[in-house]
């Protein structure tokens, strides 16, 4: 092996730069040339790229977003943009790729490298944790952090006015964010894709609140939440059915996805980057590293692709008991 490419795909996630620059740091340390690639694999079709080394990653593990920059290629997808991808790499001497980045990312990887002889080792990154074979993804907790900071914010002005609140967070189609965020905010509903309590329950469990007593509520919605309204919907439903409430509605968006990495993602970053050359020296190739038990997990990329990683529904129950 004498050079391996990186590059970061799919949404963008705090934390990818740790990666980054972990990767070039252990080519760096065992003797490889490192070459980082624009754009995930839209710079890989156009041969967009540029020398990584010890030096020009400096400073960067404490920096939001990617300085490789991300893009979700279309033409990645087509025979023709693979074709052109793997050209370059070869032109460039590339022997494996470590892609960082989520579900849509991998699913790439695992056709480019059933295609070509190009050795592929993925390295979770995604806010949404949705990824089987790890338990964090990196970004992931920068962005429950993130969120819940924003919460407790929402919940000084919902106090002031006794009001209900419905919080809509990232996380496309799995509820970790929500669902984690909200256990930490201490929001009194949790509404999630994988589990569909339905509005009947939500709206008895807001007459409860105030029956107990409570005169602001905050209701987490993930926004690929099954009830079948959007967030503005939902809001509108439960005032026309509990007319006492005033409700207003706060979409979080994109600003989940900014920001310093915590102190965690750098650290999972760091290993998952270290690690990824190391499973390249190795001679290991489709795999994605994760960590598990604090311990780190290696998975084949189609498993990781295939697989589900479950939310833990305890705390489902725990939020339940704890809105009382
Ligand atoms: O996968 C990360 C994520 O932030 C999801 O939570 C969200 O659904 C999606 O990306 C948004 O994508 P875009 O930035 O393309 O709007």
């Amino acid at each position: 092996i004498k050079k391996i490419g990186v590059m970061t795909s799919g949404g963008d996630a705090p934390g990818m730069n740790a990666a980054i620059r972990a990767v070039a740091r252990a080519c760096s340390y065992y003797n490889i040339k490192c070459v980082g690639y624009y754009r995930g694999y839209q710079g890989m079709i156009e041969g967009d790229s540029v020398e990584l080394t010890a030096r020009n990653v400096k400073n960067i593990i404490s920096k939001g977003g990617t300085i490789l920059k991300s893009a979700r290629s279309i033409e990645f997808k087509t025979k023709e943009g693979r074709k052109k991808a793997y050209e370059n790499l070869k032109e460039e001497g590339v022997d494996a790729m470590i892609l960082i980045g989520g579900d849509g990312t991998f699913t790439g990887g695992m056709i480019f490298s059933k295609e070509y002889d190009i050795s592929v080792i993925g390295v979770p990154g995604t806010i949404d944790n949705d990824i089987f074979g790890t338990k964090f993804t990196i970004g992931y907790d920068t962005a429950l952090n993130t969120v819940v900071e924003a919460i407790d914010k929402i919940r000084d002005t919902a106090s002031s006015h006794n009001r209900l609140f419905f919080v809509e967070v990232m996380g496309r189609d799995a509820g970790f964010i929500a669902l984690n965020a909200g256990v930490g905010a201490g929001a009194e509903e949790i509404l999630i894709p994988e589990e569909d309590l339905g509005l009947d329950r939500l709206l008895e469990s807001l007459q409860r609140s105030r029956r107990s007593g409570k005169s602001s509520s905050i209701v987490v919605v993930s926004e690929g939440d099954k009830i079948g309204k959007n967030v503005f919907e939902l809001a509108e439903y439960v005032t026309e059915n509990l007319p006492d409430y005033e409700a207003r509605v706060s979409v979080l968006g994109h600003m989940q996805r900014g920001g310093k990495p915590t102190c965690f993602d750098r650290v999972l970053a760091s290993r998952l980057g270290v690690k990824a050359v190391e499973l390249i020296l190795d001679g290991q190739t489709n795999v994605m590293v994760g960590v598990a038990d604090n311990k780190l997990l290696v998975t084949s990329i189609e498993k990781a692709v295939k697989g589900k990683h479950t939310i833990n529904k305890e705390l489902l129950r725990i939020s339940d008991i704890l809105s009382v």
